[in-house]
């Protein structure tokens, strides 16, 4: 085995699409989640799609006990991927207390662990969100952070913040923190994929269960925007790609190429892709036509943002390379392999 790597939210979207790239890239997995925004089924599905089944620990990171209690059983983890936070930026605003409390002490109990065990290594999945709307696009590393609008967009600003000031302090620590895009997409398996709670917030799979029918009609947020179309522009990046950035960061750290205790890279795809369009896309992708009403804009999002890659390109060594309409696809074949849909 190349090492064993620890991820944190390794049963969610972005979390168990890594855990398959890991494991095809010969590495041992150990998978903690507390199942708040997925199921243990994907642990069954990852194990079908790369022949290995990774261990599961079933509990939330808040609890240091239990967190203690998995490096002292699982002895000699290489490094860690933490995915695991709350996600929903809506829900975020709504309850800020259950979103500052989870996201940041999981990262200070991952952290206390780390050097009780001396586990020297970390990527960190961060997001796009802590650039809030820039004022240049494309987005490099060097564009300021801002004010997040939601909690949830402020505790990976926080996050990101404990990570420079943690690895200041103890330079052992060594870390890397991607900021992702929009991730979009599911495995060409169509075993895995996103699964979100209730009524979807984010645009793909809204889009998919209206194709499935379980949604009456997508309403797109607004066309008044100062952009090509009116309809918003995002960078959205196929997941398995995404996936893969994490491999190729771990495998950074475990050679020691990093070049600072705490390095970031954009990852997206450098292009700009509009709601509008990426309605025509799907329907190019799938020949599914999307019932669609142009509504209000919804509080709190940007205009637009999308990627300058050039850093994950040549520093990282990685670049996406899953065109869009087949991320589509990707995403209508897993809609349709779990509504029983031909
Ligand atoms: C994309 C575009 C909407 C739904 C969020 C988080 C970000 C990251 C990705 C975690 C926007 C429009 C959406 C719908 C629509 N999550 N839209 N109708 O808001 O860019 O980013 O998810 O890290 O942190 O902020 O993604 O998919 O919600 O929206 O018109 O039913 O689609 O207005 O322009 P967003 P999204």
């Amino acid at each position: 085995m190349k090492g064993k790597i620890l991820v944190t939210g390794g049963t969610g979207y972005i979390g168990s699409h890594t855990v398959v790239e890991l494991q095809n890239a010969g590495f041992e997995v150990v998978i903690v989640d507390d199942l708040s925004n997925s199921t243990e089924a994907v642990v069954d599905q990852i194990e079908q799609i790369s022949g290995i089944r990774p261990k599961f620990h079933h509990f939330n990171m808040q609890d240091l006990g239990l967190l203690d209690r998995l490096f002292e059983q699982s002895g000699g983890i290489d490094a860690i991927i933490h995915f695991a936070a709350f996600k929903a930026v809506g829900e975020s605003v709504q309850k800020p207390l259950i979103y500052y409390r989870n996201n940041l002490l999981s990262l200070v109990n991952l952290f206390d662990c780390m050097e009780k065990y001396g586990v020297n290594n970390l990527v960190f999945s961060s997001s796009c969100t802590v650039y809030g709307q820039p004022e240049k696009l494309p987005v490099t590393e060097h564009t300021p952070r801002m004010a997040a609008e939601s909690p949830y967009g402020n505790t990976k600003i926080i996050c990101e913040d404990i990570i420079r000031d943690y690895t200041k302090a103890n330079p052992k620590i060594q870390t890397i923190a991607l900021r992702y895009f929009n991730p979009i997409g599911a495995h060409p398996s169509a075993l895995i994929g996103e699964l979100p709670n209730g009524v979807p917030n984010n645009l793909v799979p809204f889009v998919t269960q209206t194709a499935a029918g379980l949604r009456e009609q997508l309403s797109v947020f607004g066309n008044d925007y100062n952009t090509p179309d009116g309809s918003c522009i995002r960078d959205y990046i196929n997941v398995v790609d995404l996936a893969k950035a994490h491999v190729i960061s771990i495998e950074r750290l475990l050679n020691h190429q990093n070049e600072s205790v705490f390095e970031f890279f954009n990852v997206g795809t450098g292009n700009g892709v509009s709601v509008l369009s990426l309605l025509n896309s799907f329907e190019k992708a799938t020949g599914q036509k999307v019932n669609f009403k142009i509504v209000g804009r919804r509080a709190g999002d940007i205009e637009q943002i999308y990627a300058d890659t050039t850093k994950a390109n040549n520093v990282l060594g990685w670049k996406s390379d899953t065109t869009l309409e087949d991320t589509l696809l990707s995403a209508w074949n897993w809609e349709k392999r779990i509504r029983k849909i031909d």
